[in-house]
């Protein structure tokens, strides 16, 4: 039966397609469309698609004209099936690969370096092409001769080029660097982005992306920070160093003592429990200071300037409340000579200062000025920084706290859980319940804001009490309704553990027992 030119030609395009396997690449690039996670944006991925686009239009345009050629006999007809067999071989690779590499194996959760997906490709390709030569029936190992003096010459040539490219290829393969690694080059801190063929990225604190060559990443001194090399795979930490002097009027171990409790007591956001902060006298500035210093292992190195200022913050207060002065440079320290009278004038100052800061106390508002002096020579300056605890539930207390400045949150405590019961702002006190019951700490006591307030020793406190009537009234009054609003605090199915409940009565026996009656 005799064929209708077209039907000929569709015929001889079908009979092409089915013999260079379009089928296979068209389905592939099918499913590489529906399984593509997300979308893709890197400039690499979006040439290669339009590389992938490219050879397979060409490769499908070639089919009919070579089917023709071939039902036609044309001498170039082989050269024809060549090039669209290639064109198709290639766009089989790339789709296949593209399958592979970015849904399948993100799937499973395998992760290959693009580079070495590159390599990967790139060997396979060669691979197709030879064999889809082969099939046509060309040998082209002839070519690979030429080649090798080619790739010589070229390499000579692109000496520079090269050594990047295999400075790439071996950070991924042995995984000198990471993605995602802080590494210090030089003198650039920054966290690897992207490592490229030639290059590898990284983004600095400052938001800033350095490109730096992959031969000179190879060749010069690298340091990845905040990773260890251990068998127990820890996570990443940065060990910072911060430093401060003081003076020996205060032993070192009081200095140590102060900071490390002030640092462990409790957690500071992005800052290691463990292992724990810790305070070191590093060495002797001269006659008259240390140097210390502060350790601390940092959980995000993004965060290396904040979290040093917390650090720094944190004992600056520690050293404040102990009354430990950080030490002045050496060149004022000696330029004003401490006398008995600058002595007595600074702590008329201080008086003047604590006298002042009772007045505003709703509390003691109502004493004399004799009383008020009498009452500030017992006050310690306690200042604590935003998120510190100033006493903890179950604690044994000592003082009772006036608050001059910021805001604390009293919070119900049974070990496990808090809940606030109130906030307590300046002009107010708190801590008076252990001091007049004898029981511990009753609710622990957080700061929100940075808080200036004063330490009043019991003993005073018990005096002034004892002769004012109305200020013990006014005391026992705010113990009575802050031990109301503490009693209906139960944590949710558990029975009290701190602070077990007084009767009226052990209340005011303590008490009495408190004012010595
Ligand atoms: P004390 O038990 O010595 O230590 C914790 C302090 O928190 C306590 O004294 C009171 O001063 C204070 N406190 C306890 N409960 C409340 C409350 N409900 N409202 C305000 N302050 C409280």
């Amino acid at each position: 039966m005799q064929l209708s030119p077209i039907s000929a030609a569709l015929q001889a395009t079908l009979l092409e397609a089915y013999s260079q396997g379009t089928a296979l690449i068209l389905g592939g690039s099918l499913i590489a469309r529906f399984t593509q996670r997300g979308e893709s944006d890197a400039d690499e991925q979006r040439a290669r698609r339009k590389l992938e686009l490219g050879l397979m239009c060409f490769h499908v345009l070639l089919l009919p004209i070579t089917g023709v050629c071939v039902s036609l006999g044309a001498g170039f007809a082989r050269d024809l099936r060549l090039a669209g067999s290639i064109a198709g071989a290639l766009a089989g690779v790339l789709i296949y690969g593209q399958i592979l590499f970015e849904s399948v194996f993100p799937r499973l959760f395998i992760r290959i370096a693009r580079i070495l997906q590159d390599v990967i490709i790139a060997l396979v390709a060669v691979m197709a092409v030879f064999i889809t030569a082969s099939r046509v029936g060309i040998d082209l190992t002839g070519i690979v001769a030429t080649g090798a003096v080619l790739t010589g010459v070229i390499g000579l040539a692109l000496q520079d080029l090269l050594g990047n490219v295999f400075g790439g290829l071996s950070l991924q393969l042995d995984h000198t660097i990471r993605v995602g690694d802080w590494i210090r080059v030089q003198d650039v801190i920054g966290r690897v982005v992207e490592i490229r063929w030639r290059s590898t990225s990284i983004e600095t604190r400052a938001w800033e992306m350095v490109i730096i060559p992959n031969s000179l990443l190879t060749r010069s001194q690298v340091m990845v920070l905040g990773r260890r090399q251990s068998p127990l795979r820890e996570a990443s930490r940065w060990r910072r160093q911060l430093e401060f002097q003081v003076d020996f009027r205060y032993p070192p171990n009081q200095v140590i003592d102060c900071v490390q409790s002030a640092l462990r007591s409790h957690p500071i956001e992005h800052v290691a429990a463990v292992p724990s902060p810790q305070c070191v006298l590093l060495s002797f500035m001269d006659d008259n200071a240390g140097k210390y210093g502060v350790r601390y292992w940092l959980m995000d190195i993004a965060q290396e300037a904040a979290v040093d200022s917390v650090v720094l913050t944190r004992i600056f207060y520690a050293l404040k409340r102990a009354d430990i002065p950080l030490s002045m440079p050496a060149y004022s320290v000696f330029m004003t000579e401490e006398s008995h009278e600058r002595k007595a004038h600074k702590l008329e100052r201080d008086q003047e200062r604590r006298i002042e800061a009772l007045a505003n106390i709703d509390l003691f508002r109502a004493l004399s000025d004799e009383e008020r002096s009498e009452l500030a020579r017992g006050l310690t300056p306690a200042p604590f920084a935003r998120g510190e605890v100033l006493t903890r539930a179950g604690a044994e207390g000592h003082h009772l706290y006036v608050i001059t400045s910021g805001t604390v949150s009293v919070r119900a405590d049974d070990g496990v859980t808090q809940e606030e019961l109130a906030q307590l702002g300046a002009g107010e006190f708190f801590g008076e319940m252990s001091l007049l019951t004898g029981a511990p700490r009753s609710a622990t006591i957080v700061a929100l804001t940075d808080v200036e307030c004063y330490r009043l020793d019991a003993e005073v406190f018990q005096r002034l009490l004892a002769r004012r009537e109305d200020l013990a009234e006014r005391v026992a009054q705010a113990l009575r309704e802050r031990r109301t609003a503490l009693q209906s605090y139960r944590p949710a199915g558990q029975p009290r553990t701190i602070s077990p409940e007084l009767s009226q009565g052990d209340l005011l026996n303590r008490i009495r027992g408190f004012f010595g009656i």
